[in-house]
């Protein structure tokens, strides 16, 4: 997700993300809030499914890459759909510095994703989390990769990434034009589909659909909402 500061620039570069993150840190469930973010109802959803109305079969192990202050843990525990345990990691150290402080999360690492997922052992996260952030990287074959290496068997990758439409799918009357310059760091669900089958993840669920309202133009962002998972 896209996000401006403070000064309200129609939307942030991807070179200036780390700044305009660490700048939004203190307020991140504002801004988050008033961005219409379809992506916790999702996670509860298939968390759900997967999990069970209780999900207490628990606790899982959930690494949440790009975890900014920690809201999604946040959500997904006041939802009460799991018992878990939280690790982050995020490139914004005052990000991470707001993770650490609020609580909730065991271990939060300051951690760019363009160089993968961070070192841990193997097989040892029941859930991924990638959301909102992929967007952000130059590549993501890396940490779909790491992704794969670092869920236990039956494990559940949950991602999004900006989609990119056809001119006919676009919504310009909402502004998403402003935004085409961006484009280059959106896929199309082949190219997603792809991408996780090339490392090893079969797609459990994968839809398109709004993820969030740009509190600053007003554009539609639209995602791919894609629960994978590894088979062996
Ligand atoms: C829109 S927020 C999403 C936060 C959280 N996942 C959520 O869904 O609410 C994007 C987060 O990704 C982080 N981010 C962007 N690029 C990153 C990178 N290369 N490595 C690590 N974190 C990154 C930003 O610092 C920011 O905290």
């Amino acid at each position: 997700m896209k996000a401006a500061g403070r000064e309200s620039t129609p939307s942030v570069e991807y070179m200036n993300a780390r700044d305009t993150y660490d700048e939004i840190a203190d307020h991140y469930d504002d801004f988050v809030g008033g961005a219409e973010y379809r992506v916790p109802a999702w996670l509860i959803g298939e968390i759900r499914s997967k999990y069970g109305s209780d999900g207490k079969k628990a606790p899982l192990a959930v690494l949440d890459m790009g975890c900014a202050n920690g809201y999604l843990g946040r959500c997904l525990t006041e939802a009460g759909v799991m018992e878990a345990r939280f690790f982050g990691c995020d490139f914004s150290r005052q990000m991470v510095e707001q993770c650490r402080s609020l609580g909730g999360y065991e271990l939060v690492l300051i951690h760019d994703l363009n160089h993968g997922v961070p070192m841990v052992e193997s097989r040892v996260f029941d859930v991924v989390l990638a959301c909102g952030c992929l967007e952000f990287l130059d590549s993501c074959d890396e940490v779909i990769r790491g992704t794969h290496r670092v869920l236990k068997t039956g494990g559940s990758a949950l991602l999004t990434f900006e989609h990119r439409q056809s001119p006919d799918e676009s919504d310009d009357t909402a502004g998403s034009g402003g935004d085409r310059r961006l484009d280059a760091r959106a896929r199309s669900t082949q190219e997603v589909e792809t991408l996780l089958t090339s490392h090893g993840l079969t797609l459990r669920s994968m839809h398109t659909d709004i993820g969030y309202r740009s509190p600053t133009t007003g554009a539609n962002v639209p995602y791919i909402f894609v629960h994978a998972e590894r088979g062996q």
